[in-house]
């Protein structure tokens, strides 16, 4: 089906596309132990959730894509399931990075990388250097990322342009501060998906949702597929956005 007949279908206005699309992807644990399965296998297919995500993102003319994959929180689970979202992200960019960069993705990555292991900060690197010069689909990657802890980052960068006088304090204003957060370049997300049910962003682009619209379902993540994708565009599109006017 070509793009102009799937957004006629699903009923989508493809001009009011939203430009920046973020998505928690929640209930990998809950749609496995429904299942009798084990948790590791829920984020096996979440993964594959995923992958139908960027494709479809890619279709519908969505230019920048943000997905919380591991958040700092994530960190007090099971050692074992941390492995295991570890190996799967591994995986992910090895097996799926050449396939993102012939269909003309840019990853980029947000998060804390200081206490990765090496091979992953190496990995995550690797990907935003081949793909850099991609244009179609800005895939933004939020590994060990907490918003909390970007935007105290982000106040640490600019105490430290004020204390080495680079900086008037007189001149530290939203915009000021917003531009040292993790990726200042990219745009607001237009729209917040979360799945599985739970109504909070956890931490989640905080500072960038002041004016996002949220989307939440029911769907656990790893049931996601496109009509989801499409019925929470057609709702976005539903909206007025007031911007505070
Ligand atoms: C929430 O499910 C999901 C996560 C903790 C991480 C999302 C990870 C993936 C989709 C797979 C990994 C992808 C990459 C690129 C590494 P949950 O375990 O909190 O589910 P529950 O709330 O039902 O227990």
């Amino acid at each position: 089906m070509s793009k102009s007949e799937l957004l006629r279908t699903a009923h989508i206005d493809a001009i009011a596309v939203p430009r920046h699309v973020a998505i928690i992807m929640d209930g990998n644990g809950r749609w496995a132990a429904a299942r009798g399965l084990p948790r590791a296998e829920g984020h096996r297919r979440g993964v594959e959730a995923l992958r139908r995500t960027v494709r479809a993102a890619g279709d519908l003319g969505i230019q920048f894509l943000t997905i919380f994959s591991f958040s700092a929180e994530n960190w007090s689970r099971p050692s074992t399931e941390i492995r295991e979202l570890m190996m799967l992200l591994r995986r992910f960019v090895r097996h799926d990075l050449a396939e993102l960069h012939s269909n003309g993705v840019r990853v980029r990555v947000i998060g804390e990388r200081e206490n990765l292991a090496d091979d992953i900060r190496r990995l995550l690197d690797e990907a935003e250097q081949l793909t850099k010069n991609n244009d179609k689909l800005v895939l933004v990657v939020a590994f060990n990322y907490g918003a909390r802890q970007e935007i105290a980052r982000a106040a640490q960068r600019l105490a430290a342009a004020v204390s080495a006088g680079d900086l008037a304090v007189s001149a530290v204003t939203a915009d000021k501060l917003a531009s040292y957060l993790d990726a200042p370049d990219l745009p607001d997300p237009d729209l917040i998906i979360r799945t599985s049910g739970e109504i909070r962003l956890s931490g989640f682009l905080l500072w960038q949702s002041a004016h996002s619209e949220f989307y939440f379902t029911d769907v656990l993540w790893p049931a996601f597929r496109k009509i989801d994708f499409l019925r929470a565009i057609r709702s976005f599109q539903q909206r007025r956005r007031r911007f505070g006017c």
